[in-house]
């Protein structure tokens, strides 16, 4: 047990020994930023966040050609995640707000095309994919990949739980208190407290419907 927490106290060092180096390398006053084993990102000039911040071994945060990036405190990337807020010289990607105490488990894939805002409390788990654009299709005569992109954004409240291998589309608005299932296709508005799941998803239930907790006497 106890090894355990030397080993774990460890890791947290060597973490933000990597935050520290990486925030210094691009002329940063360092904060609490802890970066696991080939962590990296990319364009961090656009950054600003709240410490502490924790990206997972291999995770990757790309702002590259985006306008604006804003990332609460207690943010975590898991392990393979990818944030990928980047567009290209000719599309430079929309706001990406993150509130405090937002978290994401390994690998997931967060996208900034059109805009994406999360409030705060908000957990992901694994394999989460939010994708705020569409490549347009219309034009039979020219190949998808030249039609260029569009799109509306992603809105994502607060206090949330998203289950593993969600996807959320682009233009879903997914309001405060609300529960996202494992594996739930999410596109379109749902209101407060909604428990969403499916493909697409519906809602299941609304929560405070369920009968009352019986909170269990020990773990599983
Ligand atoms: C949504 C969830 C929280 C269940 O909530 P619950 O209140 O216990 O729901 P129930 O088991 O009573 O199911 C309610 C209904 O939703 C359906 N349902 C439950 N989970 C579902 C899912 N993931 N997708 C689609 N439908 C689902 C049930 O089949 C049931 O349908 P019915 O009323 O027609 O029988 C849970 O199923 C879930 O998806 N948890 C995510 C787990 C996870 O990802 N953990 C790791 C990341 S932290």
């Amino acid at each position: 047990m106890h090894f355990d927490k030397i080993e774990l106290y460890f890791q947290y060092s060597l973490m933000l020994v990597r935050g520290v180096l990486c925030q210094l390398v691009h002329f940063k006053v360092p904060k609490l930023l802890f970066m696991g084993r080939g962590a990296r990102i990319y364009g961090f000039s656009h950054l600003r966040f709240r410490q502490p911040m924790k990206l997972g071994n291999h995770s990757t945060i790309d702002l590259r050609f985006t306008n604006k990036v804003v990332i609460g405190s207690h943010f975590v990337l898991g392990d393979f995640s990818t944030m990928r807020a980047s567009g290209s010289q000719k599309f430079k990607c929309q706001k990406l707000l993150i509130g405090n105490h937002v978290t994401f488990g390994p690998y997931s894939c967060i996208g900034g095309g059109f805009g994406l805002s999360i409030g705060n409390d908000v957990m992901a788990g694994p394999y989460v994919s939010i994708h705020p654009e569409n490549h347009i299709f219309r034009d039979l005569n020219t190949p998808i990949r030249k039609q260029g992109i569009n799109g509306v954004g992603i809105k994502i409240g607060s206090d949330i739980w998203i289950g593993t291998k969600a996807t959320i589309l682009d233009g879903a608005r997914v309001a405060d208190g609300s529960i996202i299932a494992a594996g739930a296709l999410v596109v379109g508005s749902f209101p407060p407290l909604s428990i969403l799941g499916g493909l697409p998803a519906r809602v299941l239930k609304k929560r405070g419907s369920e009968s009352p907790v019986v909170r269990p006497e020990g773990g599983a």
